[in-house]
């Protein structure tokens, strides 16, 4: 039987549920290094830099969102392609306080390094608190990144394997690296539209960073919501440098940034002859 008592506590029940939901949103917090964000503080920024794109509930329906391709982040599914947490983990706070200085490469996400520190801490704090994930789970051990290999010869001939035929990268970014593989069209994200590979030839930056840490990162935990898979169970350290030095060296000017033992610029035939020697101009890139 159900008493007066009963429905009061239904009630009080179901009126809590409304209640625990914002509490837990102000209560979300980031770390960072020494700082800590506040959720607080974040949502003020957020209604004045992001609300635009990532829209006032963060499902990335701004109304900027019609506009651009690809759309902005939903973050109620708390999906990130720029993690160093395994596939299918929701990211380090680190993460994403680093991709929202450095923003997505080719998309209309901009960098953000002229807010401070604290405020993009914030802006972590109340971005996580979209998603019940950061309440529910717990970030994955993150990747170690080992020391690369020399950039030589020889490594990039076993990457070009790699690329080619063991790991099908071919598949998806084409023979020559410019995205035009036999999947490339019938490639869509998590949200059903379709998305490019990415192009080796023209494109010069990465989404998710410029250095060949960054790369690594990338092989091995994936872009979540896109085609581009995880390959951590598949590529030993050694193998995934060896594919970074090779899908480096896919671009036209490559050449130029072959460099001896003594940092002279040598041109591609010397580099292509043999001369392991030879290392990677990583400065001007
Ligand atoms: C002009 C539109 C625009 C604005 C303004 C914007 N973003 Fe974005 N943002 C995007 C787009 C587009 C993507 C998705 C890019 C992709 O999927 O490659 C994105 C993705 C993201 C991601 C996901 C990164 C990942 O690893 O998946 C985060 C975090 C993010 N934005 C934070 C912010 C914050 C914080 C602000 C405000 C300070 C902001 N954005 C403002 C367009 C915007
Ligand atoms: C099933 C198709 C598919 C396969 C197979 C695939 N990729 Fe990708 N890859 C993609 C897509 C799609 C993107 C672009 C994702 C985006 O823009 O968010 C991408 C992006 C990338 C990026 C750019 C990351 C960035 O930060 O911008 C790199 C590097 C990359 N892939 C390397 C590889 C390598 C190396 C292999 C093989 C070991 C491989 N991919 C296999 C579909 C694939």
């Amino acid at each position: 039987m159900i008493t007066a008592s009963h429905v009061t506590s239904m009630r009080f029940a179901a009126l809590s549920c409304f209640l625990v939901i914002p509490l837990a949103i102000s209560a979300q917090e980031s770390h960072i290094g020494d700082l800590t964000g506040e959720a607080k503080g974040g949502q003020q920024l957020y209604r004045r830099y992001c609300v635009g794109c990532h829209g006032e509930r963060g499902d990335g329906r701004g109304e900027n969102a019609p506009h651009v391709d690809p759309k902005p982040r939903d973050f109620t599914i708390g999906t990130f392609k720029c993690r160093s947490t395994p596939s299918g983990n929701i990211p380090l706070d680190k993460d994403l306080f680093n991709t929202i200085g450095r923003g997505l490469y080719g998309t209309a996400m901009p960098p953000w390094l002229p807010l401070t520190r604290q405020q993009r801490a914030d802006l972590v704090a109340y971005i996580k608190s979209f998603s019940p994930r950061f309440v529910e789970e717990k970030p994955g051990t993150p990747l170690e990144i080992p020391r690369e290999t020399p950039s030589e010869q020889d490594s990039i001939g076993r990457g070009r394997e790699l690329y080619q035929t063991a790991m099908k990268c071919s598949q998806c970014h084409g023979k020559e690296g410019r995205g035009d593989g036999p999947s490339a069209l019938t490639l869509t994200d998590d949200k059903g539209l379709p998305i490019p590979p990415y192009d080796f030839t023209t494109a010069s930056k990465f989404k998710c960073g410029e250095s060949d840490e960054d790369l690594y990162r990338v092989l091995m935990t994936g872009l979540d919501g896109s085609p581009m898979p995880s390959f951590s169970n598949s590529l030993k350290p050694e193998q995934a440098w060896d594919l970074i030095h090779y899908v480096r060296s896919l671009r036209p000017d490559f050449h130029e940034r072959v460099k001896d033992a003594k940092g002279n610029r040598r041109p591609w035939r010397w580099f292509r002859s043999g001369r392991s020697e030879m290392t990677l101009d990583h400065s001007t890139r």
